[in-house]
């Protein structure tokens, strides 16, 4: 993936123009400056390796298996979905049925199409959401926000939290900041550096940008360059498909402030390719949102190694060179 320079004399070249200048970038995405974990901080510019629904290679989606199983690989940002139960709870889960991630049609039969807004939360925290992945997650249920929360918490993680399906649950937003504020998740440490909203509808992001207007919030899409300024007026990020992503989009992005006076970022999605991430990464992309975040890390990784041994051939040339 990386590329190499055609000769010595290139890489000393660039590493000389490199050296004069570069201006390194800074690690904001997705929770701000202060949000860059231990490896990411060591590395600016490196975009961070968030878990998409957690791990789902490795544990079922959005459950607390899932946050765990990335904790232990060393994934601090995780990112999940919330929706509304019957009884007005909030839970955990993707699809807005609960068909494909438990056992509902064996449990309720006769409840098709199994909304989660038909169920009540009791029902839901009957139901299996691990046999569906693998018999080892037998038993494993789908997480209140509540219980996700504190979760996140103990695993000293970070959450990008979507709110998904707004237009089902009216009002959810309003509800969602009551919830995060009971939960001690509106603290100013939280705000600061471990918490970001997003969704793909913007009037709900507005909505809650509103009621919480100091909690950071990611737009999901790709908006064009020319329609990007009115976003910045209630998102600091916008997370595009990672197919739509250009350099001169992410720079398009980047020159904005969002309502937080810090330039806009980047979190693309959904990425599992690690020399798709090095292409992201190069093309400025501040976050990447992927299924396996700890291959992506390593691929990030990888590439730094290579430029960094590409620096230090550079170097011993200028040295030969006596520059
Ligand atoms: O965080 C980005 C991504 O989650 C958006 O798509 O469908 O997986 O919620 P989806
Ligand atoms: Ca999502």
């Amino acid at each position: 993936m990386r590329i190499r320079p055609v000769s010595a004399v290139a890489g000393a070249l660039l590493v000389l123009s490199t050296l004069v200048l570069a201006v390194p970038q800074a690690q904001a995405a997705p929770g701000g400056p202060e949000a860059a974990p231990g490896r990411a901080a060591a590395h600016a510019g490196v975009p961070l390796a968030i878990g998409h629904r957690g791990v789902p290679v490795q544990a079922p989606e959005n459950t607390l298996a899932s946050i765990d199983r990335a904790a232990d690989l060393g994934i601090t940002w995780v990112e999940n979905d919330v929706q509304r139960t019957k009884d007005g709870a909030l839970i955990v889960m993707h699809d807005t049925t609960l068909e494909r991630t438990t056992d509902v049609k064996r449990r309720f039969p006769r409840r098709a199409p199994w909304k989660i807004a038909d169920f009540t939360l009791a029902e839901i925290q009957k139901l299996d959401a691990g046999s569906w992945y693998d018999r080892r997650f037998a038993g494993e249920r789908v997480p209140t926000l509540r219980r996700y929360l504190q979760r996140v918490d103990h695993n000293r993680q970070k959450l990008l939290l979507e709110v998904k399906a707004p237009e089902l649950y009216p009002g959810i937003e309003r509800q969602l900041a009551s919830e995060l504020q009971r939960a001690g998740w509106l603290n100013a440490r939280h705000v600061r550096s471990a918490l970001v909203v997003q969704s793909f509808s913007a009037p709900s992001l507005k909505a809650f940008h509103r009621v919480r207007p100091d909690v950071k919030t990611g737009f999901l899409g790709a908006p064009k360059p020319s329609e990007l300024r009115s976003y910045a007026a209630f998102a600091d990020q916008i997370n595009p498909p990672h197919r739509s992503v250009t350099s001169a989009w992410v720079r398009a992005v980047h020159a904005l402030r969002g309502p937080h006076g810090r330039h806009l970022e980047v979190s693309a999605w959904t990425v599992d390719n690690g020399d798709r991430a090095v292409e992201l990464a190069r093309m400025g992309v501040d976050g990447i949102i992927s299924n396996a975040p700890h291959e992506i890390e390593d691929a990030l990784d990888e590439d730094l190694d290579e430029q960094d041994e590409e620096e230090d051939d550079g170097l011993s040339f200028l040295s030969f060179l006596g520059l």
